[in-house]
């Protein structure tokens, strides 16, 4: 996947919507289906924070951005996703994430600022492929104790809709969590902590 494209494990299709922050100013329109203006890959490379408007992200839905080189995505998550995270805890290898790369703003198992929105770096802790987005529940070829979540096709590793990877994976951590706060209803900005963190 490239760009910033918005899955729901269905459909993709792209959405512009990403600046950089204290970049060159470039502001994007949302417009499905094309391509459109990104910033410098010397900027992104370089590590600038990016600001993302996540408003079109309906429930169920997944949003991809790029930060550092790297798939940032969002998920908007459902009430029903988030309440599969308890009862998962006993079979996942970090139910409260003390061993993962996290800012310490991130609660246990909801992995986030506000639970119903992930943001969480795409890259398998294992050998670095990209999980994909699985919040189909009970699919024949993940098995019907499956309740949603992300599973990584080049060695097996499943990890929940947290990103927290289950018991006895390839993947010792669960998906590491960028540093990131909002700054309205509908944006974020990945790449920088919340001033009163910081
Ligand atoms: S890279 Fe994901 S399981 Fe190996």
């Amino acid at each position: 996947m490239s760009g910033d494209e918005v899955d729901s494990g269905k459909r993709r299709f792209l959405v512009a919507a990403t600046t950089l922050v204290g970049g060159v100013g470039v502001a994007f329109v949302a417009v499905p289906f094309i391509s459109s203006m990104q910033p410098s890959a010397k900027a992104r490379a370089a590590g600038a924070p990016v600001r993302v408007d996540f408003s079109r992200l309906e429930p169920g839905q997944k949003l991809t951005v790029e930060w550092r080189g790297k798939p940032v995505w969002i998920v908007n998550r459902t009430e029903a996703m988030l309440g599969t995270l308890k009862e998962l805890n006993p079979i996942l290898a970090d139910p409260e994430s003390r061993t993962s790369d996290q800012p310490e703003y991130i609660t246990a198992e909801d992995r986030s600022v506000r639970p119903e929105l992930l943001v969480m770096v795409g890259i398998c802790t294992h050998l670095g492929c990209s999980p994909t987005f699985r919040p189909d529940v009970a699919p024949a070829d993940l098995g019907r104790d499956w309740k949603g979540g992300f599973f990584c096709p080049c060695h097996g590793s499943k990890f929940d809709i947290s990103g927290r990877v289950y018991a006895s994976m390839p993947a010792p951590k669960n998906l590491p969590i960028p540093p990131y706060h909002f700054i309205s209803e509908t944006e974020l900005i990945i790449g920088e902590d919340p001033k009163e963190t910081a």
